[in-house]
């Protein structure tokens, strides 16, 4: 017996110098889609700057929307000695052969606010919770059209985001979920008829695709009739939607919704031109990345809080997800400025500080 206790003494106390062991010097592997889109030169920047303050070595790379500029990227940084790398996939299931790799090399792969796709490498997933985002969506526009109250009919017209990003179809879920009932009371009319998710997506979240579209749409309104809501799944989008009213609509301005309080946004908001954007707090979910890591490196046991979302058609993976929360013209500032997000600049508008 006394034996047993000394060995499982020892054991504790090789267990807990392991837990101590230190990560600095480690390589991460950081694999952002595009500098194009403001959010992920956020991204990229705050978990780089986070990861060299705990004196990992980063790896930090962009894809220009590129896939197979992303694959070429990611393996690598696993054949450079990345021994973590956390991935914002262009589409999600596009890098088999690097998570293949990875999983050879026993490697570790975050997937980084996207879902990788189609793969039993993928060791745990960060983002957002993304039906949440699209719920918060729904319930914006439920709320501003007081769809329990008023009589309406008001017309509805929706537009999605990538089908090859696994979030898109929780974004435009989220809030159909919401806006669903009132489309079959009669509440809501989608005057162009487009409501399904593959009829309303927008091919690589481009402004210009969503303005195409938007304009077609818009042929639908010739008769004076006004767009109540536009339910946009993010930024980009909302802002391809907002180019072709400008150029093509008489009638009221609809309440128009957005995601990533992107600064673009942010001027079309203080200008009454979107009405709301889902604000996910990049510095949090890169803070989150970061002690996940740590932990893997520590051999401690990984932060998350659900194991049963998000399967990926291999392996449901263990997830961390962090709450999103709306900003509109009565909160931006205290959501955006106050909190350090971003300053102001001469003409009162935000801009990332430098
Ligand atoms: C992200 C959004 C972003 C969109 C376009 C999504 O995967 O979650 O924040 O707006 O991609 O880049």
């Amino acid at each position: 017996m006394k034996k047993f206790v000394a060995i499982l003494m020892a054991l504790c106390l090789v267990l807990g110098a392991c837990a101590m062991v230190s990560a600095e010097g480690e390589k991460v592997g950081i694999s952002m889609p595009t500098k194009d889109l403001q959010r992920w030169n956020q991204d990229g920047s705050y978990m780089e700057a986070m990861f060299i303050e705990a004196g990992y070595e980063v790896d930090l790379q962009y894809a220009a929307n590129d896939e197979q500029q992303q694959l070429n990227q990611v393996t690598n940084m696993i054949n450079n000695g990345c021994k973590v790398v956390i991935i914002a996939a262009i589409t999600g299931d596009a890098l088999g052969n690097a998570l293949d790799l990875a999983k050879e090399k026993g490697v570790a792969v975050i997937a980084y606010d996207r879902l990788l796709m189609e793969s039993d490498a993928v060791s745990y997933y960060a983002t957002f919770d993304n039906y949440m985002v699209g719920t918060v969506q729904g319930e914006y526009i439920k709320k501003e059209l007081d769809l329990d109250n008023a009589e309406g009919p008001f017309n509805l017209e929706i537009t999605a985001g990538d089908p090859g990003d696994n979030n898109a179809g929780y974004f435009y879920q989220g809030a159909i979920d919401v806006l669903q009932p009132y489309m079959d009371a009669g509440k809501l009319i989608v005057k162009s008829g487009e409501i399904e998710f593959a009829k309303v997506a927008t091919p690589g979240w481009k402004s210009e695709t969503a303005q195409n579209r938007a304009n077609a749409i818009l042929a639908n309104y010739d008769d004076g009739s006004n767009i109540d809501a536009w339910l946009c799944s993010n930024d980009s989008t909302a802002l391809g939607v907002i180019n072709a009213l400008e150029d093509n609509y008489d009638g009221e301005w609809p309440i128009i919704t957005g995601q990533d309080c992107d600064v673009a946004t942010m001027a079309k908001m203080i200008d009454g031109k979107q009405a709301m954007s889902v604000f996910k707090d990049t510095r949090t979910l890169a803070a989150q990345v970061v002690k996940m890591v740590g932990q893997i490196f520590k051999g401690e046991e990984v932060d998350v809080n659900d194991t049963t979302t998000y399967n990926n058609g291999k392996i449901t993976v263990p997830s961390f997800l962090c709450e999103p929360v709306f900003a509109n013209l009565d909160n931006w500032q205290a959501l955006l400025i106050d909190s350090g997000y971003y300053v102001l600049n001469d003409a009162g508008y935000p801009v990332v500080a430098e």
